[in-house]
């Protein structure tokens, strides 16, 4: 009898606990998944959707107009120092920084540039940019709340192309005129991810890599210098807000205490 008591009593808090559980985690998503609603930008600058990224505080704002495949983008981050630098990239051929198509914004003689550069290994960044994939255009960047920088940009990306592998980092310092190597902690190993570009309608994955490319086991030295996203491996797919929802949708703790509920409801 005391047993059954104690059932109920039990059944009866991990009904309550799962009920206040379904109210509040909608409400808590909502909240994370608008942060990045409350940038900013100058007039003229707007973007139809938004995500924040899985790393490094960063976030995305973009157009994609599927007319003419062209996106345009606003990424921000906060420099890992003052005077450091911020970048964001594509990866057509595989999921870390060899191959990234990148856009990097720092400062040269006291003025923010936004150089592309071509990511081919673990290699330090010259001062000047190198030919990316895709025509950049509209690059710029200008500092946001908070010593966040705003990195502008332009993209003509191939037709067809709404799911990418996407990359970004942040580094503490510019020698030379050029942005040096970023820290190797977690969030900047972790500064990587799946984007769809049209929402919810995208699929899940990213394209396959084209064969060969270099998927891992770089054989880089890690030691050079201005890596860019430096672990070609393990990447979560940064949520965006369609990704979100679906994350909440699916959490097994959640399914676990329903169907734990349920279980308890009919005993
Ligand atoms: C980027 O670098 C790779 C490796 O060197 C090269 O194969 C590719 O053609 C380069 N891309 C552009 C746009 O220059």
């Amino acid at each position: 009898m005391a047993s059954a008591m104690t059932q109920q009593h039990r059944g009866r808090a991990i009904l309550q606990l799962a009920s206040v559980l379904l109210l509040a985690s909608p409400a808590a998503m909502l909240a994370a998944a608008g942060a990045c609603e409350s940038a900013t930008f100058p007039a003229g600058k707007s973007y139809t959707t938004c995500a924040d990224l899985s790393a490094l505080g960063a976030t995305l704002h973009w157009t994609y107009d599927a007319a003419d495949s062209s996106l345009s983008l606003a990424f921000t981050a906060k420099p890992a120092a003052t005077g450091g630098w911020v970048a964001w990239g594509i990866n057509p051929t595989g999921d870390g920084m060899k191959g990234a198509q990148t856009l990097v914004a720092f400062k040269q003689t006291g003025a923010y540039v936004v150089n592309t550069y071509n990511l081919t290994g673990y290699r330090p960044l010259g001062a000047a940019s190198t030919p990316i994939a895709y025509e950049a255009t509209e690059l710029a960047a200008d500092d946001g709340a908070d010593g966040t920088v705003r990195l502008y940009g332009k993209l003509q990306l191939p037709k067809g192309m709404v799911t990418v592998n996407h990359i970004w980092q942040v580094g503490s310092a510019v020698a030379s005129d050029a942005p040096a190597k970023h820290a190797f902690g977690q969030e900047n190993l972790d500064a990587k991810g799946s984007l769809s570009l049209i929402g919810a309608d995208a699929p899940e994955a990213a394209p396959a890599p084209v064969a060969g490319a270099p998927l891992s086991g770089e054989s880089g030295d890690m030691e050079t210098q201005a890596a860019l996203s430096p672990a070609p491996s393990g990447g979560k797919p940064s949520p965006s807000p369609s990704a979100a929802f679906t994350a909440y949708a699916s959490s097994p703790v959640l399914v676990v205490l329903l169907a734990l509920a349920g279980f308890l409801a009919i005993v």
